[in-house]
């Protein structure tokens, strides 16, 4: 059996065009591999402990069952799904870190909304630690402010019920698959 190609350069200035048509044959499959990558991250929120009624993988899971619940297009159900995996990686700004990580899959409305869904959750609760609780008010001529205070209204703010017939990653993920497929050919997606 031959040995996969790689590139040979030290510095990438010194590349040649065989190595980045190297480099591109590997995309369609690290593309393809990328919804179960983001899946195992959902899973990965469940060993996190963080004295949350629900761990982030349950929460995760009940916030996008609520989504669909409300007839929600399948962008903010799997924007709901998502829009707490950047807490595997950080504990300060998880909210941009899930953005940055699920942008090449939405709209620029629905990334607003994974973006800034921290500081508008905290109109639920900021006052009980010393915050702000009007903190989003600063996003209040943002054309996606309405839909921040929808989605932490219905799908997230509410979404720790210990009680809630919550649907199973299985149920999610043909739609998980269908809104990453459908958003591969996005422009300067690098
Ligand atoms: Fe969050
Ligand atoms: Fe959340």
């Amino acid at each position: 059996m031959s040995e996969a190609p790689i590139a040979t350069y030290a510095r990438m200035d010194e590349g040649t065009v065989e190595d980045y048509a190297i480099m591109a044959s590997y995309k369609p499959a690290n593309l393809a591999a990328m919804p179960d990558r983001l899946m195992g991250l959902l899973v990965e929120l469940g060993d996190k402990a963080d004295g949350s009624p629900l761990d982030g993988y349950a929460h995760s899971l009940q916030s996008a069952t609520l989504a669909y619940h409300d007839g929600a297009e399948d962008e903010t159900v799997f924007a709901a799904l998502m829009h707490d995996i950047g807490q595997v990686y950080s504990e300060h700004n998880h909210s941009e870190v899930s953005a940055a990580i699920l942008k090449p899959y939405l709209s620029e409305r629905a990334y607003q909304v994974v973006k800034h869904h921290g500081i508008f959750q905290g109109y639920y609760y900021f006052d009980k630690i010393g915050w702000d609780p009007n903190a989003r008010d600063a996003y209040r001529d943002a054309p996606w402010y309405d839909d921040c205070v929808r989605f932490c209204e219905r799908y997230d703010q509410i979404a720790f019920r210990r009680d809630y017939p919550t649907k199973p990653l299985e149920f999610f993920e043909p739609m998980v698959r269908r809104v990453m497929r459908d958003a591969r050919s996005v422009p300067g997606v690098t």
